[in-house]
Order: C-alpha cells, then sequence, then structure tokens
C-alpha cells in the first residue's frame, strides 16, 4: 500500500501533468505563434487567485485511430470559475496544445458542466475558443457535444451573460455556439471564424481567398457583422472582456453593476451648443455628443467598424450602466439601412434582456431607398429594430438632435413605441420627410425658384421641434449644453419603472 506522502505526491504529479497540456514544445510553439495557453488566458482574465479548475483530469474516451493510445489530462480544455472585479464567472477555454484543442465527447461534457453551473448560480459564462473544431477521432460524439452546447447556449440567451473570444481558430459548426452568444471578440490575424475553410470554398465557388479575408478578425468585425470586438492580441482582447463585464450584470434578474462616478451630474458643455451645424445637410460627429455627456467620456463602443451609420455601446450616466443607440450623420448621414437596423436591434434586445436603461441619440434622414435595400429586405430588417425598441421595457430615454424623419422617427425610441422621456434640442427637425423631398411630392409642377421657397416655407413650418412638443411627443425641448443633467434626471426618474409584456410563449420579431 503506497504511503501518505506517496498518494500526495501522485496527486502533485497528476496536477503538474495536467498543467503541461499538450507538453512544452507545443506551448512554445503557441507562444511562437503569438497566443497564449488556455491556462495564461484564464489567469489574465479572472482576479489573482480566485480560478478554481473543474474536471482537470478528465480523458477523453475514444478508441478509433490509435486515439486510445494518447489520453492527456483534461483532454485539451480547461474549464472553471473564479471572479472578474469580485463578480462570479464560469469559464470554458480550449487548450490548443491537446489535439489542437479539437472538441470531444469528454471535453464537451466538461463545457456542458460550466454552463450548468453557470445557469443555476446565476454567473455570466465566457468561452476563450482556439481549437481545430470537431476531434476527428470522436467522430459524431464530437457533433453531439457540440448540439449539447449549442442547446445550453440557447437557454441561457437572456437569462446569464454569454461572452464569446475567439483567439484562434474556429471552424465548421464550431462558429455556432460564438453564434449564439452575446458578443463575440476576435485578435487580429491569429483569430478567424469560417463555415468552410479557403480549401472547401475553392472546390464549391472556385473563389481564391486567404484564410483571413474569409474569416479573419476584420473581415467579422467590418464585413459580416458576426464579431462585436477586435483586439491586436490575447492580452487586449481578455482586458476588453473584463471592462465590458463592468457594464453587465450577472444574471437577468440583477441590475448592472454601479460604478460611483465624480463626474459631476450637472457639468453642462458650452462646446455642445455648436455642435450641430444650423445647416442641417451639414455633418457632424455624434461620438462628441456621447463622450462629453457620459461620465468621464468613457464610452464602451461595439461594433465600432460595422453599420457605422449606427453607434452602439455602454457607458454610464452617475454611475449607472446604460446602453446608447446613436445615429451617425458623420456617416451616410445617419441613414437607416438593413446593416444598421439589425446590428443596433441586437444591441436594443441584450440591453432589455439584462435590466440595462436605453438612452438614445437621434439624427436620423430616414431609411436608405433603393433596390439593393429594399432587394436585402430593408423592410424585414427594419422592422427588427422596430420590434425590439417596442418590446424593451427598460427605461428608454431619447434625445433628438437634429432629424426625425418618417418611419426613422416611429423607430428610434419615439414616445408612441414606449419611451419614457424624450427631449428634443431646439435644431431638431420632426416631420413624415424632409423640406426637399415633401415639396417635390406637393408641388411638382413649380418652378425651382418657387420651389425654393416653399422649402423654405416647410422648413419654418414642420422642420423644428415645436410641432412635436405640442403635441406631447416630445416632452421637453433641451438647450444641448444640459444634456447630461437632463439624461440623469429622466434616468433617476425611470429607475424604478415596472412593465411588463403580455404574457406569451414568445413574440415573433421578423428574422
Ligand atoms: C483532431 C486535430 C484537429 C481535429 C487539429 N488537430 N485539428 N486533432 N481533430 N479536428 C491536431 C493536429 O493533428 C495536430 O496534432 C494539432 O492538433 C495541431 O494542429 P496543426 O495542424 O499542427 O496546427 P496548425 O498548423 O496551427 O493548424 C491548425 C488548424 C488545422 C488550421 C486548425 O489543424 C486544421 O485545419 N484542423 C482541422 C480543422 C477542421 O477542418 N476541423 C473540423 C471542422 S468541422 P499534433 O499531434 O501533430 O500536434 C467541425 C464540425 C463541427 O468542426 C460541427 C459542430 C456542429
Amino acid at each position: 500500500m503506497s504511503t501518505l506522502d506517496e498518494k500526495y505526491n501522485k496527486l502533485e504529479a497528476l496536477n503538474h501533468l495536467a498543467e503541461q497540456g499538450g507538453g512544452l514544445d507545443r506551448i512554445k510553439k503557441q507562444h511562437a505563434s503569438g497566443r497564449m495557453t488556455a491556462r495564461e488566458r484564464i489567469d489574465l482574465l479572472l482576479d489573482p487567485g480566485t480560478f478554481t479548475e473543474l474536471d482537470k483530469f478528465v480523458v477523453h474516451r475514444s478508441h478509433d485511430f490509435g486515439a486510445d493510445k494518447e489520453k492527456i489530462l483534461g483532454d485539451g480544455m480547461v474549464t472553471g470559475y473564479g471572479k472578474i472585479d469580485g463578480r462570479l464567472v464560469y469559464v470554458h477555454a480550449q487548450d490548443f496544445t491537446v489535439f489542437g484543442g479539437s472538441m470531444s465527447r469528454a471535453n464537451a461534457d466538461k463545457v456542458v458542466k460550466v454552463m450548468d453551473l453557470a445557469m443555476k448560480m446565476g454567473a455570466p459564462i465566457i468561452g476563450l475558443n482556439d481549437s481545430g473544431g470537431a476531434r476527428i477521432q470522436a467522430g459524431v460524439r464530437s457533433l453531439a457535444g457540440y448540439a449539447d452546447i449549442f442547446y445550453r447556449n440557447v437557454r441561457s440567451s437572456g437569462v446569464i451573460p454569454q461572452i464569446s473570444a475567439i483567439l484562434g481558430p474556429c471552424a465548421g459548426g464550431a462558429v455556432y455556439s460564438p453564434a449564439l452568444t452575446d458578443f463575440i471578440l476576435m485578435t487580429k490575424e491569429n483569430s478567424y471564424m469560417f463555415v468552410t475553410g479557403p480549401d472547401v470554398v475553392k472546390t464549391v465557388t472556385h473563389e481564391d481567398v486567404t484564410k483571413e479575408e474569409l474569416g479573419g478578425a476584420m473581415t467579422h468585425n467590418e464585413k459580416s457583422g458576426v464579431a462585436h470586438f477586435m483586439a491586436d492580441d490575447d492580452d487586449q482582447a481578455i482586458m476588453m472582456i473584463r471592462e465590458l463585464m463592468s457594464f453587465i450584470p450577472s444574471n437577468n434578474m440583477e441590475d448592472p453593476p454601479l460604478h460611483p462616478s465624480d463626474d459631476p451630474i450637472d457639468r453642462s458643455d458650452e462646446m455642445l451648443q455648436t455642435l450641430i451645424p444650423n445647416d442641417p445637410n451639414k455633418p457632424y460627429d455624434m461620438k462628441e455628443l456621447i463622450y462629453s455627456v457620459i461620465d468621464n467620456h468613457n464610452f464602451f463602443e461595439i461594433m465600432p467598424y460595422y453599420a457605422q451609420n449606427i453607434i452602439i455601446g455602454f457607458a454610464r450616466f452617475d454611475g449607472h450602466p446604460v446602453g446608447i443607440v446613436a445615429n451617425q450623420p458623420g456617416y451616410l448621414a445617419g441613414v437607416l439601412d438593413s446593416n444598421s437596423s439589425v446590428k443596433a436591434a441586437r444591441f436594443v434586445r441584450f440591453c432589455d434582456a439584462f435590466n440595462i436603461p436605453l438612452v438614445t441619440f437621434e439624427d436620423v434622414p430616414g431609411f436608405l431607398p433603393g433596390t439593393s435595400q429594399e432587394y436585402g429586405g430593408i423592410i424585414r430588417h427594419g422592422a427588427k429594430l422596430l420590434f425590439a425598441f417596442c418590446e424593451a421595457t427598460v427605461p428608454k430615454i431619447t434625445i433628438i438632435t437634429r432629424k426625425a424623419y418618417g418611419g426613422a422617427y416611429c423607430v428610434m425610441s419615439s414616445k408612441h413605441i414606449g419611451a419614457d422621456v424624450n427631449y428634443a434640442f431646439p435644431t431638431a427637425e420632426i416631420a413624415v420627410m424632409g423640406p426637399d423631398g415633401a415639396v417635390s411630392i406637393l408641388h411638382k409642377k413649380l418652378s425651382p425658384a418657387d420651389k425654393a421657397e416653399k422649402v423654405d416655407e416647410y422648413r419654418e413650418a414642420f422642420a423644428n421641434p415645436y410641432k412635436a412638443a405640442e403635441l406631447g411627443y416630445v416632452d421637453e425641448v433641451i438647450f444641448p449644453r444640459d444634456t447630461r443633467l437632463k439624461v440623469i434626471n429622466a434616468l433617476e426618474m425611470t429607475r424604478n419603472k415596472s412593465v411588463t409584456n403580455p404574457p406569451r410563449k414568445h413574440g415573433n420579431i421578423p428574422l
């Protein structure tokens, strides 16, 4: 019988072995590619000393292709729990040094265990992905493992926040677990996501495309809208996850975390008085307004490279997190098109699911006309944003800075679809359509000079906030310099808002 010392030494040796993953050579290779190991990532993500690892000695149960001859403790997946800023989170991280981080039945079971725990305890779950996809030797059991994870992603959606970092390859159906989560971060050059890789693409469509072009970080941040954030490297990606966590609650029953702020609530800003040009056709940068009015100018923008005609992100007012949705007149005049509608709709739904009030800054000339938008389904996509704002029961504050025309006026968190406080600047123009469009319809036959006169007339009569204010659709016309205090007042007034949608299985958002 072995002695006590021998038993303790055995545990120490097994722990050491598990921590080495696929061995020093593969760890070196991982570092040489500019990537950290799974354990290094977890150490950086969590508050020091808070990580508790689970299932460290799990091994795979495959026999085919000689798999039974190579078993590595942990089986290429590191799972467990720890804290971020003192708050409990669950983590699963693929260890690329072990079978390329590929998904076996055994390591899918490890993920399933932490996902179930996260749901039971009401804590966020964070996945650090770096994997060759389904473990070939595991066959259909690997696919079953993925499907078990997808199922839990969906059940967790809107209950606990789910965050995915793509820090290496992520191919095949494996991309669908991250896609079901709330936020995806990717690292430049080292990460990629695609349903099929460049070789299959070449065979099927005869396109020549690199991995980076097909599914690199920039592709998914700028073109596809699959990813929400792009980081230079693992380090930055992990810091971004920690910052993201600071804005969101641990589950749908909690309020987002308060971070007391020393930024005076009544800080006014004279610059805002001249930010909106008097000429309605001149662009300006809506981000200047956002940065000016939020606590400490700290804006955590989401999807900054995609559909830049709309801005979304988190900020705080008097320490309380909010979700900001804002048209960007500095990009495509801030028009609403399919991509910007979907981008904002998903964000509105996230905020609503997690009790984060919505602050909307509006300057929108309308929906983008044209065949490409109509054929692409702008009716369906615009309806998503409309649906999302209508459905959201969190406090909703809207500030119309300039244009609020047509259907876009209704969509952008108008009073009629449940906004609680609606402000407008004196520069606001709230009407069915812009002066030029209106005159060209109403006075088709007039000479250009007479048309110009009618345009002026229309602008005076309709392109202002006072018609809407007369009807109570705008609660108050405010000076731009006072925006911060006005928003803070509105948020304070709405803090105990309690509205519920009618009971139903679920709505039918126009997907
Ligand atoms: C088993 C795998 C593996 C896999 C990689 N490895 N992918 N083992 N199953 N899917 C192993 C390699 O054999 C190698 O082992 C080690 O991991 C590192 O891989 P390398 O190829 O040396 O690394 P690298 O050159 O960096 O290339 C990484 C890679 C490549 C691009 C990810 O390995 C690759 O293309 N893998 C296959 C990707 C793929 O097609 N997966 C299936 C997708 S379909 P050694 O012992 O030599 O170190 C899918 C379906 C999911 O995932 C469906 C869910 C519904």
